[in-house]
């Protein structure tokens, strides 16, 4: 199995292409399911998700083609990839490929507002909680479908073949349960109101698309979404939003090495709760032409309480990392993780390289130390594993972090990207 191994200490500083988001691909990929056309999308980044989603959809019977200018499509680089769902070859999502990620189950909203039936397996639990689908099925059942759960599956079916448009109000935020009812509204019969929906940019990224596609999609990116149901959808050429969790990643990096680096296409708008508190802690942050430009010199790290909640509140997937930064921080900081029950793996593997942190129900108190020192650690989900990987890069001496594969799941050549800025960091393989 393939390891990070690291070498702390060194400043960053240069400049790092930030890659596509990794969760507005997904659904944007999703979304080809809705229509016959071709849907093509343009920066896909190369991530073992992404990869992992080629394959279910390719089982329902979606075609793909990674598309024209060769030299800049080079291997591991984001791409423009063509989906085509012209002939949807079976309506049912097994366990076998959705247990392997969770985001498959929102196959389940296209496949239902266009076969008008789908049989998709429970994803089951995960590493960050028990992550139900509840939200999803009443949400469907709102706009009609007929739904029962058996052995492992939900089987779905609408009435007379076609969604029908109602009034949700989710009774919790929920960024996948919007995607897929926004996705399943667009082909439903009238208008569908959804209430307190997400509002997490990569929903606005899909409901641009869908718009694109032919949909009549307003209120995107507010709490209240408004969809007339359209008879079908069209395809179009829509492009991924850069990825704030890689940006944030990086800019929390910077912040806990030291140095000055280039975030080369970030968009500050995406993240700019987070690039707050950044600041708070003694960074200093500029948007300029190319990106964003994050800066440390000399000052130590402040402490800063954080609370997770959805968009556009500091978010969960950057908890791991700013809990990274505060173990140097120079005093107490307090993190506390309302989204998910579970996403605190990475307290005992940052104790592994000297952190101080206690927990004390959903809160982390961290007292920062003065120093990091490197050592063997591995973690169970894609954020945890980056944030020993920033943890690393700033501690005294050599870090290896084990299981590897997370990280590829969601960060797009990590260790390039690092080594290009000053960084020692390799993978070795085996
Ligand atoms: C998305 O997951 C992201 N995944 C997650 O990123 C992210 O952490 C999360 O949103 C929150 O921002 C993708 O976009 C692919 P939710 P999602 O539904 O949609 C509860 C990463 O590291 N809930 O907004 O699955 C749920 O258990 C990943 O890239 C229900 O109770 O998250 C959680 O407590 C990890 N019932 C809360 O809502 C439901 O039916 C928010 O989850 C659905 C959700």
């Amino acid at each position: 199995m393939d390891r990070i191994r690291i070498v702390g200490g060194n400043e960053l500083a240069g400049t790092i292409p930030i890659s596509g988001a990794k969760n507005a691909a997904l659904p944007l990929m999703i979304a080809s399911l809705l229509t016959d056309d071709t849907l093509t999308l343009e920066n896909v980044p190369h991530l073992a998700d992404v990869e992992q989603l080629i394959r279910i959809l390719g089982n329902h019977g979606v075609d793909y083609s990674v598309n024209g200018r060769r030299e800049k499509q080079q291997e591991g680089y984001s791409r423009t990839i063509n989906f085509s769902a012209r002939n949807i070859v079976d309506t049912t999502a097994p366990y076998e490929l959705v247990s392997k990620m969770r985001a498959s189950f929102w196959v389940i909203g296209p496949l239902l507002a266009r076969m008008g039936e789908a049989k998709v397996s429970l994803p089951g639990g995960c590493a960050i909680g028990t992550r139900p689908v509840d939200l999803f099925l009443e949400g469907l059942q709102v706009l009609g479908a007929e739904l029962d759960v058996d052995t492992g599956y939900v089987v779905a079916k609408t009435k007379n073949g076609r969604l029908v448009g109602n009034r949700y109000v989710f009774p919790k935020v929920s960024v996948g349960a919007t995607h897929v009812l926004m996705m399943a509204a667009s082909l439903a019969k009238g208008e569908t109101v959804l209430e307190n929906a997400a509002r997490e940019p990569e929903i606005v990224n899909l409901a641009e698309c869908l718009n694109a596609m032919g949909a009549k999609i307003h209120g995107a990116g507010t709490p209240t979404i408004t969809i007339q149901g359209v008879e079908a959808l069209s395809g179009a050429r829509v492009r991924v939003i850069p990825d704030r969790i890689e940006t944030g990643t990086y800019a929390m990096a910077v912040a806990m090495t030291g140095g000055d680096v280039v975030l080369e296409g970030a968009r500050p708008d995406l993240l700019q709760s987070a690039l707050d508190i950044i600041v708070e802690t003694g960074a200093e942050i500029t948007p300029t032409n190319e990106g964003i430009r994050v800066k440390r010199n000399g000052a130590g790290i402040s402490p800063v309480d954080v609370t997770t909640a959805p968009f556009p509140a500091f978010p969960t997937d950057l908890q791991a990392q700013f809990m990274g930064l505060m173990t140097m921080a120079n005093g107490k900081s307090r993190i506390t993780e309302t989204i998910f029950e579970n996403r605190f793996m990475h307290v005992q593997e940052l104790a592994r390289l000297g952190a101080h942190i206690t927990l004390s129900g959903q809160t982390a108190i961290v007292d920062g130390v003065a120093k990091l020192k490197g050592a063997p650690v591995m973690a169970t989900d894609l954020r945890a594993s980056v944030s020993l990987v920033i943890a690393g890069l700033a501690a005294e001496g050599e870090t290896t972090v084990n299981r590897v594969y997370h990280l590829d799941r969601g960060f797009e050549r990590l260790e390039e990207k690092l080594s290009g800025c000053g960084a020692v960091i390799e993978r070795i393989s085996g």
